[in-house]
């Protein structure tokens, strides 16, 4: 079963962002549900250890959480779901139709199913049937962006065929693949799918505050909105939202001590779980988050000069409590000019 909370708040999956201690951060700050990053039918048949690194989440406090799978061969999508269900046992099976990648689009997954709705179909059906029959209640979603380009846009096609399949619940992406990221998520045709389709719609695309949170809520029509790229420089968005949807008042961010915390402690986490290749290996691999978590704090530029070789969770310390320092010190030295 699906219970989600009034206006579910989702964490979008994200490929090399959202692994579990990610998904834990956002779930402690308010995410309601969670999705792995995708990984391909094949990874999870050979069983390959990365695939079950990336499919590996905390059952105690990740929970509703859903695999995202992804390929364009129905019977081996419909195995691997299987097996994901026997391997991890996760809350619902979620189908990525939306991933723009070359590499992905090439072998007929991800997005290219948009083109291809009666293999999309044969591929959402084959994997609710065997789902159905192997671990019956456990539902299977899905996720679309709203088209191949701006003159194939069917997204209301492609919701109503995988309603029709038995998919429970959708996720769109407001853009087209060929959009990539680029332009802006187009939240009209998001209404639109939500306006046709019984099923719980879950709108994304763009959403980077509180205010857009409610905006969507109070406009588009969806069951939920699933945020991806703000949460990864601040994950606290989830509890502004919260608080602003049941109270009309945004919390202030997190103090810049606050944040240091934060970002120390993933660092920490990070390193302790990474398997190969020691600290400097889990530091590197953090540093385009490190970019994220920093962007718009004071002094970014050479913040970020600083951490982009920053190689072990004790020199990020260091870093720290010397912008810490010259931030705090900042205010006082100006007050002294001015006396
Ligand atoms: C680095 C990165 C990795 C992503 N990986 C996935 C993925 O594995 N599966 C998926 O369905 N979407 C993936 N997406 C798309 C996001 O889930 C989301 O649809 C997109 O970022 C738009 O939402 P946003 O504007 O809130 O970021 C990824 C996006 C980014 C930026």
């Amino acid at each position: 079963m699906l219970n989600d909370p009034d206006f579910p708040l989702f964490l979008a999956p994200m490929a090399g962002v959202t692994d579990t201690i990610f998904r834990q951060l956002c779930k402690a700050q308010g995410a309601d549900v969670l999705t792995t990053e995708f990984v391909s039918a094949d990874g999870i048949l050979h069983r390959n250890e990365r695939t079950q690194e990336y499919i590996e989440f905390d059952a105690q406090t990740e929970r509703p959480l859903g695999v995202q799978l992804f390929g364009g061969d129905p019977e081996r999508m419909a195995e691997a779901a299987r097996a994901v269900m026997d391997w991890v046992h996760p809350d619902f099976i979620d189908l990525n139709f939306g991933c723009p990648v070359n590499k992905v689009v090439a072998k007929n997954g991800g997005s290219s199913l948009l083109k291809d709705c009666p293999l999309l179909e044969r591929v959402a059906s084959t994997v609710v049937k065997a789902v159905g029959a192997s671990h019956p209640g456990v539902p299977v979603t899905g996720k679309i962006r709203i088209g191949w380009d701006d003159k194939s846009i069917n997204a209301v096609q492609i919701a109503r065929a995988l309603e029709g399949c038995g998919i429970r619940r959708l996720a769109v992406h407001g853009r087209t693949r060929a959009q990539g990221y680029s332009g802006e998520a187009n939240w009209d045709v998001i209404a639109e799918v939500a306006g046709t389709v019984r099923i719980p719609v879950i709108g994304n695309g763009d959403i980077a505050s509180a205010r857009d949170v409610k905006h969507r809520r109070d406009t588009a029509g969806v069951a939920g909105v699933m945020i991806g790229r703000a949460a990864m420089g601040a994950p606290w968005i989830f509890a502004q939202a919260k608080t602003f949807l049941a109270t009309g008042e945004i919390p202030p961010e997190p103090e810049l001590a606050a944040r240091w915390e934060m970002i120390v402690g993933h660092c920490r986490l990070a390193v302790a779980r990474r398997r190969h290749g020691g600290e400097r290996a889990a530091m590197a691999s953090m540093r385009a988050r490190l970019m994220a978590y920093t962007r718009g704090m004071e002094g970014g530029r050479n913040l970020r000069g600083q951490l982009s070789h920053v190689a072990s969770v004790a020199e990020l310390e260091d870093i720290a409590v010397r912008h810490l320092d010259d931030v705090e010190r900042k205010p006082a030295a100006a007050e002294c000019v001015e006396v």
